[in-house]
């Protein structure tokens, strides 16, 4: 008789927080309710003409096969340019692999490299899926917090601090989702020297990298040397950058031996990724940057905006992030005020009433394992943000 139907890692694993946000969202949308969503972390931009243009002719000329498990040839080219040219990292074709968004990459390097007994050293606040992923290969998901007054950014005490022998491997995302910290260049040298005087993989989450603020500089831990270029796995995606989430392309860089034991994975876990996309993905990379530069403008007005006018609300305070589309505002203010009988205890139940009485949907902090704060998307027009926000205060203030 079977006693459990799905696997002790299925079942260990949680649904991914801002999914189910998203899903509660679109639910009330459906029954006729006006929600303001700052719940999902994607442009709101469309993706610009260029690109599409070249997957409407991906199509016409028939381009609709099978393709080589790690990308087509031309676009393994376009991001080695890529890298070279943005991020000054020498890397060679097959050190990269084209994977289905950057998710599928993180995975296939968790996948890669960690086992039972491993552990993975993360910076909280943080993305919400790598526990999961790095639960699912039987190794250990490690925190250590990072500190609102350092700006959310990790420094090297902390990471001296939580290290123990089974850290395998190091996750770096600069910036940072939720909170938008960059870490700067002197730090993350001091970070990286450590964790190669240790063994320890670095593995840099990018995808953030050409949404940032205030002259603040994005760089990258493989252009640190060839130490660093040797222990780090770059993992990158057209989502944030290109407004192209629903495409799914992402990919990741790195020495060959882990580059080919994901490529293995991949062969038999998904194969290639699609075939329009990774044209389109071409046009991306080696077309004008126009379009990003358009785009990083409007979201630092909306950022300002976002900041200012969070910091007006009473129970609300948020500082500045440094890049992304995150703002991440401490929410404790609001904790022992009731609305219609309910208590308001923690950073889930702030979301809660943001959602019920104001109709807007923010991600609790503890979906990043960082409770006491919520986050929200400027991925947003201005007018939705000043309406959402608006409905926040008067909800607050009733
Ligand atoms: C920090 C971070 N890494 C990776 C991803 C994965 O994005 P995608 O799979 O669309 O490339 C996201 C998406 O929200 C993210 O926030």
């Amino acid at each position: 008789m079977v006693d459990q139907i799905i696997s002790k890692s299925i079942a260990g694993i949680s649904p991914s927080a801002t999914e189910t946000t998203s899903f509660l969202a679109n639910q009330l949308k459906r029954q006729g309710i006006d929600i303001i969503s700052f719940a999902q972390g994607e442009p709101d931009f469309d993706t610009p003409d260029h690109i599409k243009e070249a997957a409407i002719k991906a199509i016409q000329e028939g381009f609709t096969k099978y393709t080589d498990v790690p990308g087509i040839p031309e676009l393994r080219k376009a991001v080695a340019d890529k890298f070279r040219r943005e991020n000054g990292i020498v890397y060679e074709e097959d050190q990269i692999l084209i994977t289905n968004g950057g998710k599928q990459a993180l995975y296939e390097v968790f996948r890669t490299i960690c086992e039972e007994g491993d552990e993975v050293l993360i910076p909280i606040p943080c993305y919400v899926s790598y526990a999961e992923q790095i639960k699912l290969t039987g190794a250990k998901p490690a925190f250590f917090e990072t500190k609102e007054e350092n700006h959310f950014r990790p420094t090297l005490e902390e990471v001296s601090k939580s290290f123990n022998p089974n850290v395998k491997a190091f996750i770096v995302n600069s910036p940072n989702n939720p909170t938008g910290a960059v870490i700067e260049e002197g730090e993350l040298k001091k970070i990286a020297s450590f964790l190669i005087d240790h063994g320890v993989y670095i593995i840099t989450d990018e995808v953030y990298e050409h949404l940032i603020y205030d002259g603040k500089k994005h760089v990258s831990v493989a252009s640190l040397g060839e130490k660093e270029k040797q222990m780090a796995i770059t993992v990158n995606s057209a989502s944030k950058t290109y407004a192209m989430t629903g495409w799914r392309v992402g990919y990741a860089a790195g020495p060959r031996e882990i580059i080919q034991g994901m490529n293995n994975l991949q062969g038999h876990a998904t194969g290639n990724i699609n075939s329009i996309a990774q044209k389109a993905t071409i046009a991306a990379l080696n077309g004008s940057q126009e379009a990003v530069g358009k785009m990083v403008q409007e979201y630092t007005k909306r950022r300002d905006y976002m900041v200012k006018r969070i910091n007006q609300i009473e129970g609300l305070r948020c500082q500045y992030p440094d890049g992304a589309f995150y703002t991440f505002p401490n929410v404790t203010a609001l904790y022992g005020k009731t609305y219609n009988g309910n208590r308001i205890n923690n950073d889930l139940d702030v979301a809660k009433f943001f959602l019920e009485k104001a109709h807007v949907a923010v991600i609790p902090g503890v979906a990043f394992n960082y409770p006491d704060y919520v986050r929200f998307v400027f991925a947003k027009s201005l007018e939705e943000i000043e309406k959402g926000l608006e409905r926040i205060e008067q909800a607050i203030r009733r």
